[in-house]
This record gives structure tokens, C-alpha cells and sequence, in this order.
């Protein structure tokens, strides 16, 4: 409306004539456009490969939630007033608050002129000038080596030497955008032909499927075990690997994630090592996906990284090549906007690592801000200093948050007639598993959906509650699941499992027999 004003006085003519002249102008210039030029990114122009990938997170359901955003914006009547997004595991989006010394050290390496200001702590201070100078001329504005800041790198090997206490080194860390970037690396460097293959959980996070789809490789799906909280079980890995076997697949990697995303589960000790025998028996390189590692809810439960439970196995096991990554996106940082992650390899020989670095350097490096958000995490205040209370202060009370959401949430689905849902133990998510009557499957197969998306749009239509369809990370044939995030704001918890309960029951009245 503001535009079509400004044109009106702009040509002295009255609005309705500024309209008719932007109609004609549109048909002359589309006709133009159609008649003389075919453009080369249409049908077979556009890459098969980016066809076939899938990426649930982001698919239809969330994009009629947006549609419906945009409608409650324009005043359209519904029964409720905004749209909860719980499909995307992205804190900060859903009030949950930053970490104020990661946000003093990327405003200090920003714009060092701040380092003379009385706001900011000394440590604070201290941290952003150490980075400043280990990134040398042009500081965050500048391309680091493509491996990193060299001091963060250190930060990184400090960490995980802390974490796990063993060795780690530099050579063998690698900063990256996000972790979703170390992943691809990764993929890149294992997979070479359409009949290479990597082992995947189902359910999965779709990254992964996504990727080798991209590459031309093929997704290996294992499940994983709902009834025993959704651990791994060396027969299915045997049975998985070995149909694909006979199917002619060249299989290189298998990937686990822990704390798991859809599932939540946190893999025991012995399940792990399980996991690194069949590598080693297999010989596949593991990659390990522990960007939830700060995220453990239930008592007892104790998240341990793939490279501490490798080394302390024996000997012959010390060869099995490993790829781990961390992701400044999740734990209670939450940075997801940062697109700050690290890989570590371990055991890779010396040819992998250059060709690694290759990789890397093919990127130029990562973003900057994302490697100061790592160096915040790996490398954060600590008794004594002073930031440390308000750091403290701020970690405490959002896990403490997360772990009441996630108990929250798993009593609620519990309650639901239908409705099972394991312990969130940790992670960001709940994947309950719902009976949809046989009435509902049928309509949903009818308008050639699969019955969890037509659950989750009426869910969403119902009660404005997002959700990603659990056919979206794959899960058991017959079975039927959908992932929610424990995210929302820790006061709109009753109003969501209110919500999610309402709808529950109208949905199975509506399609009972
Ligand atoms: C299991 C898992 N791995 C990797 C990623 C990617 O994280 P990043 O934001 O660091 O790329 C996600 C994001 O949700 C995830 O859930």
C-alpha cells in the first residue's frame, strides 16, 4: 500500500492507474522473458541428486506453519493467537537466553575499541585479546588458517583433553561451520561412488541421509531399539550391513548420535563399545555425533565421549579411525546462528588427514564468529574468575530448565491414551510413538501422505502446535512417531502439553471406528 502511494505522487496519477500500468508492465516483461530465454534451472536442469534429499525439519508441516504465522499476523481467526515451533531445535528462538560471556567476547572481538570500556569483564577482556592476536591483521574480519584460529584450535585440545583425559592435538582439530560442515567433511572424504554407503540410525537426524544423497552414496539404515530405550543392537548393525552387503554396497562409516536426536536416549558405556567392535571387525570408520553433549537430564545417566570410551578399550582397538563432532548450537549456549562446530579425528593416518585438510581449505575456513563462540565453550569462566558466577548462575538455571521441560513432557505424552514416549534423557527432543486408527491412515494414504503428516497438520491447524512427523527421520514400518523439541518458554509448558492433549483426544474421536 506505502509503495503504491509513493508511485501515485511519484507519476502524479491517481493509484488505480499506477496499478494498471504495473499489471501491463508485468505481462509485457513475463511474456518477454517466457518467449525468448529458457531457463537452464528447470526440470532435468536441476540436480537429481539435490531432488532425492529430504529434510523433514524443515518440510511441510513447518511450512504451513509458517503460512499460518503469516495468516494469524493478518488477523485470521484461529483458536489460538500464535504458532509454537517445536520442530527445530534452535534455543535462542524460543526465549531461552544466551550465555552473556560469549556475547562480551564476540562483541570485544567485533570491535576491539571495546576493550577500553568499563562494561565488559577483565576476563572477558583478557579472552577476546588473546584470540585477536592469535588471528593476527584484520582480526574477525579476516580468513583464518582453514583450520582454525590456532589459539582456539588449543582451546579445543584442552577440552577434550580435560573431557576425556587423553591425548589430543591440534593437527587432528578442525573448527567448522557449524557441525553440520565437520559432517559433510566427513562424508566427502569416505564416500566415492554411487555404491558407497555409510550406516545410518533410523530414527535418524536427516543431515546425514541428506548428505550421501547429495554425494550420490547410500544411507545403510539400522534401527534403533524403542523398546530398550532406543539403544543400538549388534544384530541389527549385522543384519543391516549384511543385506546391503549382498546388495553390492562398498560400506565405509557407521554414524551414531548421542545424546540422540529425534530419540533423546544417552548410549551406556557398553553399547558403545559394542558399536566400536563392529568397526573394528568391519572396518569402518565411526563417526561419532556428540554435538548434545552438555544436554543429559536424568540422574544417573552420564554422557562419555566415543574418543574416552575407544581409548580405554584395549590395544587392538587404538587403529579404529574416528571422527567426533560439537556444535556451538546446542548445550546451553545455544548459538545455532553463530555456526560454530569442531571435528577431531583420531587415528587417521597422515594421508586422510592431509587430504582432510585439503577438504578444508577448499572452504577457506570457517566463520569466525562461530570459532570465537567454540573458543567461549571450550574455554569458559571458571571459579575465581569474574565472570564466573554469572556464567555459573546462567548454565544452572537453564539445564535445570531443560531437565523439568523434558520430564514435563514425557509425563504428558505418557498420559495420552495411545501415546508412549521413552525418557528424554537428554538432547532437545521427545519422540513419542502414537497409534493413529486404521480409518485416519486410510485418508491420509487417500491424499498420498504418510499418516504421522497428516497427524502432525492437524495438530498444527488444531492448536498451533509445530511438529516434525516422525517419517521424517524414519522409524519402524507400521509404527508412528512425532518429534517435538522441549524448548518452548518454561511458563507456556502447561498451556503446549494442554494443547497437545486436546487435540490428541479430538483426533482419535474424530477417526475412532
Ligand atoms: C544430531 C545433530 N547433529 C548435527 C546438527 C547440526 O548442528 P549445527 O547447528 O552445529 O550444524 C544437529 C542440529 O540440530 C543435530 O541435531
Amino acid at each position: 500500500m506505502k509503495s503504491l502511494r509513493f508511485y501515485s505522487s511519484l507519476f502524479r496519477r491517481p493509484e488505480t492507474q499506477v496499478t494498471q500500468y504495473f499489471k501491463r508492465f508485468c505481462t509485457v516483461s513475463s511474456t518477454y522473458v517466457s518467449n525468448s530465454y529458457e531457463k537452464v534451472l528447470k526440470g532435468g536442469g536441476i540436480s537429481d541428486s539435490v531432488r532425492e534429499a529430504q529434510y523433514a525439519v524443515r518440510g511441510e508441516v513447518p511450512t504451513r506453519a509458517l503460512q499460518l504465522e503469516e495468516e494469524l499476523k493478518h488477523n485470521k481467526q484461529r483458536p489460538y493467537d500464535h504458532i509454537i515451533f517445536c520442530n527445530v531445535g534452535n534455543p535462542q528462538s524460543l526465549e531461552n537466553p544466551p550465555i552473556t560471556y560469549v556475547r562480551q567476547v564476540l562483541a570485544l572481538c567485533d570491535f576491539p575499541e571495546l576493550l577500553n570500556s568499563n562494561l565488559f569483564p577483565a576476563d572477558a577482556k583478557e579472552h577476546a585479546k588473546r584470540i585477536l592476536i592469535s588471528a593476527g591483521k584484520g582480526g574477525s574480519g579476516a580468513y583464518s588458517n582453514s583450520g582454525g584460529v590456532s589459539c582456539i584450535r588449543e582451546d579445543i585440545v584442552d577440552f577434550i583433553q580435560r573431557r576425556d583425559g587423553y591425548e589430543s592435538s591440534v593437527n587432528n582439530v578442525f573448527l567448522t561451520n557449524g557441525a553440520s560442515d565437520g559432517i559433510a567433511l566427513i562424508m566427502k572424504l569416505l564416500v566415492s561412488s554411487s555404491n558407497s554407503g555409510v550406516m545410518v540410525p533410523v530414527p535418524e537426524y536427516p543431515l546425514y541421509s541428506a548428505l550421501l544423497s547429495l554425494l550420490g552414496a547410500k544411507p545403510v539404515r539400522y534401527y534403533l531399539n524403542e523398546d530398550r530405550n532406543w539403544s543400538i543392537e549388534l544384530s541389527e548393525l549385522e543384519r543391516a550391513y549384511e543385506s546391503s552387503k549382498k546388495a553390492g554396497i562398498s560400506i565405509s562409516g557407521i554414524v551414531l548420535i548421542s545424546p540422540g536426536n529425534p530419540t533423546g536416549q544417552v548410549l551406556e558405556k557398553s553399547n558403545l563399545e559394542e558399536i566400536i567392535d563392529f568397526a573394528y571387525r568391519r572396518r569402518l570408520v565411526v563417526l561419532a555425533d556428540e554435538v548434545y553433549q552438555e544436554n543429559v537430564y536424568t540422574k544417573g545417566k552420564k554422557f562419555v565421549s566415543v574418543k574416552k570410551v575407544l581409548r580405554d578399550m584395549p590395544g587392538k582397538y587404538q587403529d579404529v579411525e574416528l571422527a567426533s563432532f560439537h556444535s556451538a548450537s546446542k548445550g546451553f549456549y545455544g548459538e545455532c546462528g553463530r555456526r560454530g562446530g569442531y571435528l577431531e579425528v583420531a587415528n587417521f593416518n597422515e594421508e586422510a588427514l592431509e587430504q582432510l585438510y585439503k577438504l578444508a581449505s577448499i572452504n577457506l575456513c570457517a566463520n569466525l564468529n562461530g570459532q570465537i563462540a567454540m573458543s567461549c565453550i571450550t574455554r569458559h569462566p571458571t571459579q575465581g574468575m569474574p565472570s564466573y558466577s554469572r556464567f555459573e548462575e546462567e548454565r544452572s538455571n537453564l539445564l535445570s530448565s531443560y531437565a523439568r521441560r523434558a520430564e514435563m513432557i514425557q509425563t504428558a505424552m505418557n498420559n495420552m491414551e495411545g501415546c508412549s514416549c521413552n525418557q528424554v534423557e537428554g538432547a532437545m527432543y521427545a519422540f513419542p510413538r502414537i497409534n493413529i486408527p486404521p480409518s485416519a491412515q486410510q485418508i491420509a494414504r487417500s491424499q498420498g501422505k504418510q499418516p504421522d503428516v497428516l497427524y502432525a497438520l492437524s495438530l498444527l491447524e488444531h492448536s498451533g502446535v509445530c511438529v516434525v512427523p516422525g517419517s521424517g527421520f524414519g522409524q519402524k514400518p507400521g509404527t508412528f512417531h512425532f518429534r517435538t523439541t522441549i524448548l518452548p518458554p518454561e511458563h507456556d509448558f502447561p498451556k503446549v502439553m494442554t494443547s497437545f492433549q486436546k487435540h490428541h483426544e479430538w483426533f482419535l474421536n474424530k477417526y475412532k471406528a
